[in-house]
């Protein structure tokens, strides 16, 4: 018989490849979308049974659920920017930690209302480790988050846990960066490629940055989508983390995506605005997934200079053309 999922932040980078996977392997999938994005994603891809809903909003979860039946839930929504965090840290508290939770709750409720295991896949990250001592991280690395978006995935990884203990079959994906022409703006390697192939064209400009030494563990996000469906197939939910296990620094990305339209000199186009460095940030996150590797067989497909070409590639083409990411 197909399988069901529900998928939160199918609109978002993970979930629009992850949609595109099932879909292909002939799950039913259900998304959750904002209220006011319903319209425009029911029209775009009739494929997807899309729901009206909000993290934010524990009733609006609960329904969706008892809806879709899934057999599967992947929890990839929220609001995912570290930076945004500090703004509006009661939100993020709601969508990240709260949101998970309340998708755990109504997936055990389900489960035994109907006698069949619901699996969930809670997309956690790599800042809930916050400014760790052991590098690189594993899956027992302290949970010690320094900003608001850490302290909320935080919560929900250790709910996680919680969750199993009391039956649900929820396994975590400790996710480092992960990176791909769907990433918005709003993150800084996006923010560097859109911005280096518009210098590239025109021939001058300036690209703001803020912490050039922060240093990141950046993987191809369809790479850590693959590890998603892997974990969601184990017979026994865990947590697993997910990296590629190099740390470069954002000067590094920031030199090989200006080398790859040909300018050398890019520190002489890279403006350091203070406002841009955040409040308090780890300064080294770098993963070990030996663990995914051997219980998965999953290994990063990309290293660090080919995920930077393609996203600058991308970025040049669709500067002379539109492209579908
Ligand atoms: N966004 C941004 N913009 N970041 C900058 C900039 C800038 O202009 N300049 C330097 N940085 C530094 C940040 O301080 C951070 O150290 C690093 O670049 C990466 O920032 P982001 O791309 O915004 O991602 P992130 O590491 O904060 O968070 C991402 O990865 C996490 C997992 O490690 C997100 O995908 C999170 O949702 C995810 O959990």
């Amino acid at each position: 018989m197909s399988k069901t999922a529900v998928v939160t932040g199918i609109t978002g980078q993970d979930g629009s490849y992850l949609a595109e996977r099932l879909l292909h392997d002939g799950v039913t999938v259900h998304g959750l979308v904002l209220p006011q994005e319903l319209n425009e994603m029911a029209e775009s891809t009739r494929s997807i049974v899309y729901h009206a809903g909000d993290l934010a909003d524990p009733a609006s979860i609960t329904r969706v659920i008892e809806e879709a039946r899934p057999d599967v839930i992947y929890n990839l929504g929220g609001l995912s920017s570290v930076a945004f965090s500090w703004e509006h840290p009661t939100l993020v508290g709601q969508a990240c930690g709260l949101g998970a939770v309340a998708i755990m709750e109504a997936a055990l409720r389900l489960q035994t209302a109907i006698g069949k295991s619901v699996k969930v896949l809670q997309a956690s990250s790599a800042e809930v480790f916050g400014n760790p001592e052991q590098i690189p991280q594993t899956e027992l690395t302290p949970i010690r988050p320094v900003n608001p978006y850490g302290a909320a995935k935080a919560y929900a990884h250790l709910s996680a846990a919680v969750f199993r203990s009391r039956g649900l079959p929820v396994s975590t994906v400790i996710l480092y960066n992960h990176e791909s022409p769907r990433r918005p703006d709003t993150f800084v390697t996006r923010k560097i490629t859109s911005r280096v192939a518009q210098i590239a064209r025109d021939g001058g400009g300036t690209l703001s940055l803020g912490n050039l030494d922060a240093r990141r563990d950046w993987g191809w996000a369809p790479d850590y989508v693959e590890a998603m469906l892997l974990i969601a197939a184990q017979p026994e939910a865990d947590d697993y983390l997910i990296a590629t296990g190099e740390a470069h620094s954002v000067g590094e990305f920031a030199a090989l995506a200006f080398a790859q339209v040909g300018i050398d000199n890019w520190r002489d186009y890279v403006i350091v605005d203070p406002d841009l460095v955040r409040p308090a940030e780890a300064a080294l996150q770098v993963g070990d997934a030996t663990k995914a590797r051997e219980r998965l067989g999953w290994r990063p497909s990309a290293g660090f200079a080919e995920l930077v070409g393609r996203m600058v590639d991308y970025d040049v083409a669709q500067l002379n053309e539109r492209l579908t990411p």
